[in-house]
C-alpha cells in the first residue's frame, strides 16, 4: 500500500483561531479528518503530523524517505526560511508536494520565495484545505507513474 505522510509546521496547529480571514475557520483536525477520509477512497496509508519545530520536521521528512513514502507538506512560515527543510527533503528522495492553505503569491512579498518549491515535484496554494487533498492525489499519481516506470517492460 502506498505511504503518504502528511507533514505541517509551525503554527498550524492553530487553525481555526488564528487570522481566520486569512485561513478560514477549519481546524487541523478537521483537514485530518478529510485527508484521511480521501486517502481511504484510494487506498492510501496516511500518517499525518504537525510540528512547530523544524529539527522535527527534518526528522520526519527523513523517517518518509527512509520508508519510501511520499509527502505532503505543509511547511508553514518555513517555506520561506528553511534551507534544513529543503536539504531534508532534497536528501529524503521523498517524491514531494509543497502544499499551503492561503495562494502565498497573492500576500506579502516575504511569502513569494519558498526554499522548499525547488526540491518538491510541484506547489499547490490558494485552495484552502482543497490543497491538501490536490496535493495529496498529485504526490500518489506520481509515486504510481513512478513505480510503473520501474517494472519491466513486458515487450
Ligand atoms: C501557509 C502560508 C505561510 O506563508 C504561512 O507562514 C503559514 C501558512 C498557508 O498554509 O497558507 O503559516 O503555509
Amino acid at each position: 500500500m502506498t505511504a503518504i505522510h502528511v507533514l505541517n509546521g509551525p503554527n498550524l496547529n492553530m487553525l481555526g483561531r488564528r487570522e481566520p480571514h486569512i485561513y478560514g475557520s477549519i481546524t487541523l483536525a478537521e483537514i485530518e479528518r478529510l485527508v484521511r477520509e480521501k486517502a481511504a477512497k484510494v487506498a492510501v496509508n496516511v500518517t499525518f503530523r504537525q510540528s512547530n519545530h523544524e529539527g522535527q520536521l527534518v526528522d520526519w521528512i527523513q523517517e518518509a524517505g527512509a520508508q519510501g513514502a511520499g509527502i505532503v507538506i505543509n511547511a508553514g512560515a518555513y517555506t520561506h526560511t528553511s534551507i534544513a527543510l529543503r536539504d531534508a527533503i532534497a536528501g529524503s528522495g521523498a517524491p514531494t508536494v509543497e502544499v499551503h492553505l492561503s495562494n502565498v503569491h497573492a500576500r506579502e512579498g516575504f511569502r513569494h520565495r519558498s526554499f522548499i518549491a525547488p526540491v518538491c515535484i510541484g506547489v499547490i496554494c490558494g485552495f484552502g484545505p482543497m490543497s491538501y487533498l490536490l496535493g495529496l492525489d498529485a504526490v500518489h499519481q506520481v509515486m504510481i507513474e513512478r513505480a510503473r516506470a520501474q517494472q519491466p517492460s513486458k515487450h
